[in-house]
């Protein structure tokens, strides 16, 4: 492939594919409370509400560095995310498997921006990679705990009353999203 194929998608196109990545993570996130808040299981349901906002605050970081490379923004239809689950601990199998790909995603995205030169969308990425990785580890431990409260997940339910998993709080770090800070 020559420098100048035009079938290698730019890097900025690239950027606006992952604003409907991190929407589509955010729904599926909220399938994953209602399932759980349908189930009466609140602090599991509040987990997943909680990282809803955060994929969605992904999306507008996205959006804010288009906005403010001056590139065109699509803001994109989601496809829908799965509703029914076999047991309560097959929610956090799912996202656990979500976090990963998306992981696979922005690394794909930064080897872009790296190909393509694109030295402030590297370093904007870098945020996010970061983020990955904490929230992979964060989601790997909540695997754990409802692994092991299988059999009775009010076990679960008591380790989040405890424990928080993940959300350390505001970054000051954090990319600015369009609209405002969560
Ligand atoms: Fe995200
Ligand atoms: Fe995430």
């Amino acid at each position: 492939m020559g420098k100048y194929c035009t079938d290698v998608p730019r890097f900025s196109d690239a950027v606006n594919e992952q604003v409907a990545y991190e929407f589509g993570a955010s729904q599926q996130y909220v399938a994953i409370a209602v399932w759980y808040d349908a189930e009466t299981l609140p602090l599991l349901a509040a987990h997943f509400y909680r990282q809803a906002l955060e994929e969605r605050n992904h999306a507008l970081m996205l959006v804010q560095y288009l906005l403010d490379a001056g590139e065109k923004v699509v803001i994109p239809a989601v496809s829908q995310p799965q509703n029914e689950f076999a047991d309560p601990v097959a929610p956090v199998r799912l996202a656990l498997e979500q976090e990963r790909t998306v992981t696979e995603q922005i690394t794909r995205l930064a080897a872009l921006a790296r190909e393509e030169n694109e030295l402030v969308g590297e370093e904007f990425l870098n945020w996010f990679l970061k983020e990955q990785r904490e929230e992979v580890a964060s989601m790997s431990a909540l695997l754990s705990v409802v692994e092991r409260a299988a059999d009775s997940i009010l076990l679960a339910e008591e380790y989040l009353a405890r424990q928080q998993i993940g959300d350390a709080g505001a970054d000051p770090t954090a990319p600015p999203a369009a609209g405002g800070a969560l």
